[in-house]
């Protein structure tokens, strides 16, 4: 039966930065497939928890700056303070900061760096630990982007944090796939959320970009939850270190 492969059920999954965007979206839709979820993020969470209790689902919202990388031991304690077990990280919570690189800030280097990618490795270092501990298979979910791909325009740190991840995600497979533990990534492409805000509106950068995305619309967040229920489920069993991309076609260009 494959799409009993696709199911959730009886699974918890952590879901960082998920109080809006793709964090958010991914939340629902792993909810949906049945998983009960631990949502962190910097801010409080209500519209995903609401979205996640409206499936029949559990939803425990914690807030945590996870650039305080020991802030991550904490969920790990709670998620099985609450639900017994972690199988599931997806490690989502990102920022972006734009400039050109000739004046780009010593700060927002620092800021992205810390978040988009020092915090990515330690969140599934722990959650790869308690996976160990449970002797129990798990899934990691790392989200690049496509600039971990190609350089992009005024966003150096984002660009070398996302290469990262998609780097990090294969040697972390190196070492854990054989444990049981699938570790993959999913690069999305240009996605109308918060954080693209800024981009949105540079009216010359939205048009040129239009031109090279041949499904011809940004992404929806809701766009980029098939992919993460898939990686998350038993259905993506044999994949591993993989970045996939989704994008409209726009790497493609
Ligand atoms: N929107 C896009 O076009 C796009 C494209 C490629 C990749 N991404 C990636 O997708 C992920 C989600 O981004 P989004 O577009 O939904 O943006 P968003 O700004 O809507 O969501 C980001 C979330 O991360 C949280 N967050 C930020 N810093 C945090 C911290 N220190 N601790 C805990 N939580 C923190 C924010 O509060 C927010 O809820 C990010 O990793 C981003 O880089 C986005």
């Amino acid at each position: 039966m494959i799409l009993n492969q696709f199911s959730l059920s009886g699974k918890t999954a952590v879901i960082t930065g998920c109080s809006q965007g793709i964090g958010n979206a991914i939340a629902a839709a792993m909810a949906e497939a049945g998983a009960d979820v631990v949502g962190v993020d910097i801010v409080p969470q209500p519209c995903t928890k609401k979205k996640v209790e409206e499936t029949g689902r559990c939803y425990l919202e914690l807030e945590a700056d996870l650039v305080d990388c020991t802030a991550f031991d904490d969920v790990v304690d709670k998620t099985i303070e609450r639900f017994g077990h972690l199988d599931i990280l997806v490690n989502n919570a990102g920022i972006t900061r734009r400039n050109m690189a000739v004046d780009f800030s010593e700060e927002a280097w620092d800021a992205v760096i810390a978040i988009n990618q020092k915090a990515v490795f330690f969140n599934a270092q722990k959650a790869a630990r308690q996976f160990i501990k449970q002797k129990t298979p798990g899934k990691i979910i790392n989200i690049a982007s496509v600039n971990a791909f190609e350089g992009g325009v005024k966003v150096i740190a984002y660009t070398a944090a996302k290469a990262a991840v998609r780097m990090i995600t294969m040697a972390m497979s190196n070492e854990w796939a054989s444990l049981g533990i699938n570790v993959n990534a999913i690069a999305p492409g240009f996605t109308v959320t918060q954080l693209t805000e800024p981009m949105r509106g540079e009216e010359d950068r939205v048009k040129e970009m239009m031109t090279r995305i041949p499904i011809g619309r940004w992404a929806k967040p809701d766009d980029m939850a098939g992919a993460a229920v898939f990686l998350a489920s038993p259905a993506s069993s044999y994949i591993s270190g993989a970045t996939i991309v989704v994008d409209g076609g726009y790497l493609g260009r």
